[in-house]
Formats: structure tokens, sequence, C-alpha cells
């Protein structure tokens, strides 16, 4: 068995939370190289705490790895994945797989949200098509980074699926915070979109997953995403809307509230929901409804601890959950929130998808589904909600 090696673009938040997963990766034998990311101060600050390489060019690192994981914004995915596939190299690609970030040269006074989406969902199409001829013509391996398909509360509901044969009939889900960390989210020329593309995307993709894996345990053709019907809003951009400083409202051209409605080929729905305006930590669902059964996942928060603090000041150095905001008064501990999330999960089966030369369960279909649903439903929105087909490829 080879090592594989890893090579990280971008040092952020989700390159961190990556490079955890690869130290906790059994049986396989893996080592993270280094990152490369295009801010000189902050590459270095990530590789010096990790120990690992921080690379002044992109070119360098390609060189002395197997796998690029991509974890930089939306704009820069499909470059750094196209050069890789180029190299031979396997790739991971952090959500969103890809989209639309405006025309060549876009400067500061173009704007997403007044852009016309006919021609969003054509040009993230396109770009969806380009990664996939740069994958297949090279014969390397796409892994989406979708971490919902890895999440235990999901993958119990495969189980579940699988023994029951379930028809799931309805899907209703949401993920959503009080506003993201990152400077890129906000700006749709470096984020392809708001709460559709940033967060949306994962109780989306969760529920095209769960649709797969139905119609494989049916052994049915597979169901697929056929029409969309979706509102987003800019909420805290109203004329009216009273700041009172609890939520992230800096936003330059993106919304910050959506709501998908589905329906799926077989005539099946779900309603996907995710906002930046929920305060009291990360809300992260997904509940099915099926012909023999109905379960909830509840990713985060969920109730395996349940804490009563009556001292904020005394559990300042305690992680307690995700954008939690405060920890007076009730909150849910999470034991250990990122295998709540999935993160060691995915990375795992990433690792033996290329040990044992096979597929992940988030896989490059999965990524391309999504990018056609969540453009469809931008345009959707531009004609009020009008029900619009999801181009699949
Ligand atoms: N799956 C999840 O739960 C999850 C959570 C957070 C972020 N993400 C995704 O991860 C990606 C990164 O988000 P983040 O939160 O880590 O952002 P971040 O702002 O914390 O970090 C981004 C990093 O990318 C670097 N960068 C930006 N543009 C670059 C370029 N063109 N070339 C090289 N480096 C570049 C920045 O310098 C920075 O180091 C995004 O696609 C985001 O949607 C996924």
């Amino acid at each position: 068995m080879k090592k594989i090696k890893i090579g990280i673009v971008g040092a952020g938040f989700a390159a961190g939370f990556h490079y955890e997963a690869y130290l906790n990766v059994n049986r396989i034998e893996v080592e993270v190289v280094g990152s490369y990311s295009r801010n000189s101060a902050k590459r270095i600050a990530f590789a010096e705490e990790r120990n690992i390489v921080a690379f002044d060019s992109f070119a360098a690192m390609l060189e002395r790895v197997d796998v690029i994981d991509i974890c930089v914004p939306g704009y820069a995915h499909e470059n750094y994945a196209v050069i890789a596939a180029e190299h031979g190299k396997h790739i991971i690609i952090e959500k969103p797989y890809t989209g639309y970030y405006g025309p060549p040269n876009a400067d500061d006074s173009w704007r997403g949200d007044k852009a016309d989406k006919n021609e969003m969902l054509t040009q993230a199409m396109a770009s969806v098509k380009r990664i996939a001829n740069a994958v297949s013509a090279n014969e390397v391996k796409l892994m989406y980074a979708e971490n919902w398909v890895y999440a235990p509360a999901i993958q119990k509901e495969v189980e579940v699926l699988r023994a029951t044969k379930g028809q799931i009939l309805w899907m209703q889900g949401e993920e959503s915070h009080s506003g993201s960390h990152s400077p890129a989210y906000g700006v749709w020329r470096e984020a392809g979109g708001g709460s559709v593309v940033g967060k949306g995307c994962h109780p989306l993709s969760a529920a095209l997953y769960l649709k797969r894996v139905e119609a494989i345990a049916r052994g049915i053709e597979p169901i697929r995403p056929q029409s969309v019907n979706a509102r987003v809003h800019r909420l805290t951009g109203i004329a009216d809307y009273q700041d009172e400083g609890h939520l992230r409202t800096d936003y330059l051209d993106v919304e910050d509230f959506c709501q998908l409605h589905i329906t799926f080929t077989d005539g099946t729905v779900a309603d996907i929901f995710s906002s930046e305006i929920v305060m009291g930590g990360v809300h992260n669902w997904l509940e099915i409804f099926a012909n023999n059964h109905r379960y909830r996942a509840n990713i985060n928060p969920n109730d395996c601890g349940t804490l009563y603090n009556p001292v904020e000041e005394q559990l300042k150095d305690v992680y307690i959950a995700e954008k939690l905001g405060s920890k007076q008064g009730w909150s849910f501990p999470s034991p250990n929130e990122d295998w709540m999330t999935g993160y060691p999960q995915e990375i795992q089966d990433f690792m033996e998808c290329i040990d044992s030369d096979r597929e992940p369960q988030s896989d490059i279909m999965l990524a391309a589904d999504t990018v056609a649903v969540m453009y469809a439903a931008y345009l959707s929105d531009q004609n009020e909600g009008r029900t619009t087909d999801v181009p699949l490829i």
C-alpha cells in the first residue's frame, strides 16, 4: 500500500478541519505534505503550526503530492481542479463545487444579485462540464467534499432505507446560522452566491444523495432532481431592518435567506431552507417522510448532552458548539462536533477510494446535480418562483 500525499490549497477554516481529518485516517498511510494559499502570512502560520511545508506556488505543491485538496472560496475551484487533473492528481473540492462568479475581469461594480440568472445557469453548467472533461480525460478521481453525506445522522437513514426499501415522499431540511466568518462570503464574485450556495447546498446534496440511495435500494432507475421553485431574499438589507448587532449584515450582493422546492424525476419533493438570520448556533437538520418510516437527522444541534450553565465566564475556555453565541443558560455541547458533521468519515472515504480505486459516496455526479439545482433556483427566483427545469448532465 502506497502512502497518499496530500497538498491543501487554502489556509483558512476548511483547510484546518480537513487537516485534522487526515490525522485521523485509519488503515491507510496519509501525509499532508503542505499547503499553498495566496496569502503568504496565513499560509506560513498555517504550515508552521502543523509542521508542514508552506509552498510559495501551486506549481511547486503539485510536483510533490498525489492529491490536491481545494479549500479556497468557490471562484478558484475550477481553475485549481482543472490544473490538478491535467497533472494527473486526484482532486478533493469543498462546497460549493463550482458556479458563476461574474464575467471575465468583473470588477467591484459588478453585482451578482442584479445579473441575469439565465446566463449564470448556463455558465455554471459550463464550468461543471469543464471540470468533468478534465477529470475524465486524465483519469483522475474527483471527490466532492459534501460532509452531510457522511454525517452519521444521514448515514443512519441510509441504513434504514436499505433495510426498509422505503420510498421517500418528502424531505425538509435546513442549514442556517448567524453569518459566515469568511471575508469572501457576501461577495458574489468570490462565493458564487449567498445562502443558496453557501449553506443550502448541504441539505440539498444530502436530499439528492438519499434519493439516489433509495433508487439503488429499490432496484429502480436513478432518481434525480427535475425542477425547482425558489425564492431568495436579503432580509438584513430591507429598508426597515433594525440592526441590534446579533447577525452579520455586511453582504455586498448576495441573499441571506432562501427557500427551494425541488421536484424529483419520480414526482416526489424536497423543501430546503437556508439563511444567515438564525441565532443560537448552527441549525442543521433534515427530516425524511417516507411511505414506511419517518426520520429526523439532527446534525447540529443534537441532544447527546444537555448543559445548564448559570455563569457565562466559567465556560470561557470550553468549546460547546459552532456559532452558539452565548454559553449561558441551556445548551447542547457536542462531544465530537467534527464527527457529527461527517468531516473525518468523508476524508476516510476519499482515502479509501484512492487506495482501492473506487468511487466515493459524494461523487462528481452529486456535485454536478447540486450546482444544477442551485443555479436553476436562482433562475426560478428571477422569475418570481416559476417552475424551472434542472439541467442534468
Ligand atoms: N463543508 C463545510 O462545512 C465548509 C465549512 C466552511 C467552508 N467551506 C468551504 O471551504 C472553502 C474555503 O472556505 P473557508 O471557510 O476555509 O474560507 P477562509 O476565508 O477561512 O479561507 C480561505 C483560504 O483560501 C485562500 N485563498 C483565497 N483565494 C485563493 C486563491 N485564489 N488561491 C489560493 N488561495 C486562496 C485564503 O488566503 C485563505 O487561506 C469554501 O469553498 C467554503 O465554501 C466548507
